[in-house]
């Protein structure tokens, strides 16, 4: 039996990948970007890879089939602004590919689907504290498809007893993040600071975002999985990494603290809009943290910066490498 992860070759799937073979699992990466596989480098050659698109059924069927996959971890698709810009494909691949998931799952028996989901679920609008029950009524592309797939794993869980279960993540942070758009303005400020490099910022200083940092993100999507199975109720979870939301300015106050030199320039040159009425300045995780034990590793922005600090650092040579491919 084995594991298999979509979009394993990305940001937070390559880290799961990590953990899942740290902790001696069989991994199959199922993603349509193999030719990049700088995140997995060290540990290419202990899973399988499988090149393949969500938008296939057959490929997806073939891969559950012949590796006898007993849990889906599905981080595969499309973001948020990749959506908005390309709607259509963005339905082939979040919409048709998560039920292609399903679909296989319920037909070749697998055990448990873990999903991610995202804050991008509530209205650009909604304000304050967003905890499980906060109504989700999305405005943009994205966040409609991920709503709509979180309902209906919850209807396979319901109807078909397939083990669904889902995530509902802040804006992770990592290193090398090479996704187009204003979303990761975060990483991308934190990168910089790290290269000794001023940033032209692309949203408002007074822009606010809950981060959580990839490597939490992965180990969120893993504790999810091993719960029991009669401790899960809320099914589709929402989860806090690094406790303080701070606003685009904060986090040039709190670099600033370890890069004294670092300035940023604010310059709204895209997309300004997708950030203009969000407002979330804080989550209740409470239930992730009763059902199944949440805790992030990096709750702090100290612990996150010197953690981003030291994986840039000990990738500095391939860092070339990460910028010429494009995730
Ligand atoms: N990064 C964030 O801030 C964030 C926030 C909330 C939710 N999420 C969700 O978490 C998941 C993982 O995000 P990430 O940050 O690792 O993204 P990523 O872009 O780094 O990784 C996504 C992976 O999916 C693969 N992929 C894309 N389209 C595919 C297709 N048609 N067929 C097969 N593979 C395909 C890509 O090649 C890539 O390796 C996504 O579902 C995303 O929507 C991410």
């Amino acid at each position: 039996m084995s594991i298999m992860i979509t979009g394993g070759l990305g940001l937070i799937g390559s880290e799961l990948c990590r953990l899942l073979v740290q902790k001696g699992e069989d991994v199959v990466v199922f993603d349509m970007a193999c030719q990049n596989m700088n995140r997995i480098h060290d540990i290419e050659h202990n899973v399988k890879i499988v090149r393949g698109n969500l938008n296939s059924l057959i490929q997806i069927i073939d891969t559950v089939k012949n590796y006898k996959v007993d849990k889906i971890f599905h981080l595969g698709g499309m973001l948020s602004e990749a959506c908005d810009r390309n709607p259509w494909e963005s339905y082939q691949v979040n919409l048709l590919g998560t039920i292609h998931i399903l679909e296989a799952a319920r037909l070749f028996n697998v055990e448990q689907i873990i999903f991610a989901s995202t804050q991008g679920t509530y209205a650009m609008g909604t304000k304050g504290n967003i905890d499980d029950f906060t109504i989700q009524r999305p405005t943009m592309v994205y966040g409609i498809e991920k709503l709509f797939c979180e309902l209906l794993g919850k209807y396979y869980r319901d109807h078909y007893n397939i083990d669904f279960r889902s995530l509902r993540y802040p804006s992770i942070i990592g290193p090398f993040i090479k996704t187009p758009g204003v979303a990761q303005y975060n990483a991308w400020m934190i990168e910089h600071a790290i290269a000794g490099r001023n940033y032209k910022c692309p949203v408002q200083k007074d822009t606010i975002n809950p981060i959580m940092y990839y490597k939490d993100a992965a180990l969120a999507a893993y504790l999810l999985s091993c719960a029991e199975r009669s401790r899960i109720y809320t099914v589709n979870y929402n989860i806090r990494g690094v406790s303080q939301v701070m606003s685009a300015g904060d986090l040039e106050i709190a670099l600033q603290k370890y890069y004294p030199n670092f300035a940023v320039e604010y310059t709204i040159t895209e997309n300004p809009g997708l950030y203009k009425d969000f407002n979330i300045y804080s989550v209740d995780d409470s239930n992730a943290c009763r059902e199944w034990g949440w805790k992030p590793e990096y709750d702090t922005f100290d612990k996150l910066i010197r953690d981003f600090a030291e994986v840039v650092k000990a990738h500095r040579n391939t860092q070339e490498t990460f910028n010429i491919i494009s995730v």
